[in-house]
């Protein structure tokens, strides 16, 4: 049975959603589920904008029957082959042997290398190339490396959307809601889009701020990403989010205390820390890399101003969840922060000098003063260099 909601008189979302793989691209949790979006453009010609992960291609192919109404397919765009969404275009044009499949040349190639062949009937786009469907008109507009490299976005200049591809895109299933101004998006919805950024998108900045700036201008009334909600009003706010994020920038002006503790004495001076800042009116989050998923340490880093990382010496190395962080964060081109370092270690406390070089290699990350060493545990009279560290990054606040 079919499951469609209307987007405008013309357009009908026909995607889908999966709540039952715990992972996205096998990585990345989701608890709340996944949205596959897929579109169908109802003009004088009909048009499909990108399929659905393998997950959703039951629900999708139903919604898509519905909304054919009958008619036959003429086109479908191809925004991004990454087979989330492109996965069941193969039995899409086993279906509809007749469609004409858009997309960039890059595209093309890959779709050549995933399913062996180059579709039948295909239009190889490039940047600004125009296509009428009658009362619409798009105009397609490359986007590489967002997310990857054969990426483009549809402008569709008739009703001023902007299909957007991966861009604006969420973790979460779409449960009932389809427009951001439907549910309450700061608390129930901005964390999985922020985490959603970082982790897929987010080492890309630079080519997502390419993006932004085609973006500027064109005059956007409804955003229209490939996975989570559509964005028909408040346009600007989440611009306004992409462009801090694509930029680097902080959202929020405090200190995050990423942690590893094998026996508990590395999260006491962590702890200690916290509310040394917590009683100078600093915003303090904490999380115990061993125990939360680094997808959402990673975006929390990206989110804070100031960031203490706390490990354990282990193997003479940094502590393995702690450094899988830092390799994480490395990768996703982490950068444009303050930092400080607790480090452990009972006969060879080491973890802070390779923190440190760790760090070294990334972007104007400024190291606020040497790590606070243990040596098993604080001793006595050792939580005042934690006091200090909190006058530290407090008067680092007020400058
Ligand atoms: Fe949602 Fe990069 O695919």
């Amino acid at each position: 049975m079919y499951c469609v909601r209307s987007v405008t008189d013309d357009l009908l979302w026909v995607g889908g959603n999966d709540r039952q793989h715990p992972l996205f691209e096998s990585a990345h949790p989701v608890p709340r589920g996944m949205a596959y979006n897929s579109y169908l453009l109802t003009d004088e010609k009909t048009v499909l904008f990108d399929t659905v992960d393998r997950a959703a291609q039951r629900q999708f192919l139903e919604n898509l029957e519905h909304g054919l109404a009958g008619r036959g397919l003429d086109y479908v765009v191809v925004h991004h082959v990454e087979p989330d969404h492109a996965a069941t275009l193969e039995d899409l044009l086993l279906r509809y042997p007749e469609v004409t499949v858009v997309c960039t040349q890059r595209a093309l190639d890959f779709l050549a290398q995933f399913n062996g062949a180059v579709p039948k009937n295909h239009l190889a786009v490039k940047d600004g190339d125009v296509l009428s469907t009658g009362r619409h008109s798009l105009t397609f507009l490359t986007a590489p490396m967002v997310h990857w490299p054969e990426v483009m976005v549809s402008y569709d200049s008739t009703e001023k959307i902007l299909f957007s591809a991966d861009a604006f895109g969420a973790f979460g299933a779409l449960n009932g809601v389809l427009f951001a101004d439907e549910v309450n998006f700061e608390r129930d919805w901005l964390a999985e889009t922020r985490r959603y950024y970082f982790n897929i998108v987010g080492k890309y900045g630079v080519q997502t701020r390419s993006l932004l700036k085609k973006a500027a201008a064109l005059d956007i009334q409804m955003l229209c990403p490939l996975h989570g909600l559509l964005w028909r009003r408040d346009v600007d706010y989440i611009l306004e989010k992409y462009t801090r994020w694509a930029g680097y920038e902080p959202e929020l002006r405090g200190v995050l205390l990423p942690f590893a503790s094998i026996y508990g004495n590395t999260e006491t001076a962590a702890n200690i820390l916290a509310c040394r800042l917590a009683e100078r009116g600093i915003p303090v989050e904490m999380y115990d890399v061993s125990v939360t998923h680094p997808s959402y340490v990673m975006a929390e880093c990206f989110r804070y101003s100031h960031i203490v990382f706390s490990s354990p010496t282990y193997n003479n190395g940094i502590f393995v969840t702690m450094e899988n962080l830092f390799h994480d964060l490395a990768a996703h081109n982490f950068q444009n922060r303050t930092v400080a370092l607790i480090q452990n270690g009972t006969w060879g406390p080491n973890s802070g000098k390779l923190m440190i070089q760790l760090l070294e290699g990334q972007k104007n990350i400024r190291l606020l003063e040497a790590p606070v060493t243990l040596k098993s545990a604080l001793a006595p009279g050792q939580e005042t260099e934690l006091k200090a560290l909190a006058d530290t990054i407090a008067a680092d606040f007020n400058t």
